[in-house]
């Protein structure tokens, strides 16, 4: 694996997309797993989703499943879904409410601590005590639940140090999940993050997304634009910019982004003619024409809104396969049909994503061709060259270490 990823690295050329080895090599695939997926915090969830003690849910990625539950104290835990028994998977079920994970294979049961409770017909000498559901950390940001399967997971210090004042402001922790929806696309993982991080697209793929968003727009307009609407910040928390992503993030620090970026003139939100579609979010009482963009972690993006957030996770579900999960949040007050209605709310990122999944799967047919080779990115595609870089950094370190 080490010769093949080294001599992968060697290849990369700052400035032009990855080699085709990159979204084919199974070597590559599972020491991104190793090195990426499972050193870094990923976004399971939102507090709201499990309200009451023995409320549960399952995140799954790649061939791994964690079950996030809220135990009897009110804590959230994490554990892996692998049985201490056979390696059964325990919790066959998406989400639900118990008191027990009870194994379908041989019933051994585990509390919501993760400890072993019942296991019948073992030998004197076993040891329940030491045969608990093995924990994953968990870690809130605002409201937001996180997960890391590293012993040792980057920091989020700094990050709540910088943004706490953001989650108060959009209230992270009273929102509810309004609507989840999972895009499957057919492409290596990393074709779909480097699409969401660069708007070189948006203008020519998403004609809705473009109609209301400054982003869409060539650099030199879309700064002007950026200019004048940020001449209302009034030193308020919202409009600061924190830029610690990828290769940017200080070591042993999770990377994290945060910025405010306007949306075309006159508009307010992300309904589909840039309308308003929910009651404010937290402390929010005035529309400012704007939208933040908040990304933990390499793989999560959060875009907030005024009156609802939008989150993006990308997971791989094997080398040439991805999910897009996109989460619609809401005041937790707000009620459906009455306060929003669910398809004024996901209009815009449903048709936005739903013409990535096309765009995404086409891009993984062209690399796939012998004549592909890689390409020169714009000056639209910084963030991108970024996670490329910060990509290729990770993977040799980690090939270096095998
Ligand atoms: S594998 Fe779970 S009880 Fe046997
Ligand atoms: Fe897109």
């Amino acid at each position: 694996m080490r010769n093949t990823v080294l001599e992968a690295t060697s290849t990369y050329a700052p400035g032009y997309t990855l080699d085709q080895v990159f979204y084919q090599s199974p070597e590559i695939y599972t020491l991104e797993i190793k090195s990426i997926f499972s050193k870094h915090w990923q976004y399971a969830g939102h507090i709201s989703e499990i309200p009451n003690p023995g409320d549960f849910f399952t995140f799954e990625f790649d061939r791994e499943s964690i079950i996030i539950v809220r135990t009897k104290s009110g804590t959230i835990k994490a554990h892996a879904n692998v049985c201490r028994h056979r390696g059964s998977q325990v919790c066959l079920e998406k989400k639900g409410s118990t008191q027990l994970f009870t194994c379908p294979y041989h019933a051994w049961s585990y509390d919501l601590e993760g400890s072993l409770v019942s296991a019948h017909a073992m030998p004197d000498d076993f040891d329940k005590n030491k045969n608990g559901l093995t924990p994953i950390n968990v870690a809130l940001v605002g409201g937001f639940i996180f997960i890391c399967l590293a012993k040792t997971p980057p920091s989020l210090e700094n990050l709540r140090r910088d943004l706490s004042g953001v989650f108060e402001l959009f209230g992270f922790e009273h929102l509810k999940l309004a609507h989840k929806e999972t895009y499957s696309i057919d492409a290596n993982w990393k074709l779909a993050v480097e699409n969401y991080q660069e708007c070189y697209h948006c203008a020519p793929s998403h004609k809705e997304f473009a109609k209301v968003h400054a982003m869409a727009r060539l650099p030199e307009e879309f700064q002007s634009l950026k200019s004048a609407y940020l001449k209302q910040t009034n030193g308020s928390v919202k409009f600061q910019e924190f830029n610690c992503y990828f290769d940017l993030a200080p070591p042993g620090q999770e990377g994290y982004q945060y910025g405010r970026n306007p949306l075309l003139p006159g508009l307010i939100s992300g309904g589909i003619n840039g309308q308003g579609v929910a009651p404010f979010l937290g402390e929010i009482s005035d529309y400012d024409g704007g939208a933040s963009e908040f990304m933990v972690g390499p793989t999560m993006f959060f875009l907030m809104y005024d009156d609802h957030i939008v989150g993006y996770r990308f997971t791989p579900s094997g080398r040439r396969q991805c999910k897009c999960d996109v989460f619609w949040f809401v005041h937790e007050k707000a009620t459906k049909s009455v306060d929003y209605l669910l398809e004024e709310l996901t209009q815009l990122w449903d048709v936005t994503t739903l013409a990535d999944k096309k765009i995404v799967s086409d891009n993984q047919k062209g690399v796939d061709s012998q004549f592909y080779c890689p390409g020169r990115l714009s000056t639209m595609e910084s963030f991108e060259q970024h996670f490329l870089d910060w990509y290729i950094m990770t993977l040799k370190s980690a090939a270096l270490q095998t």
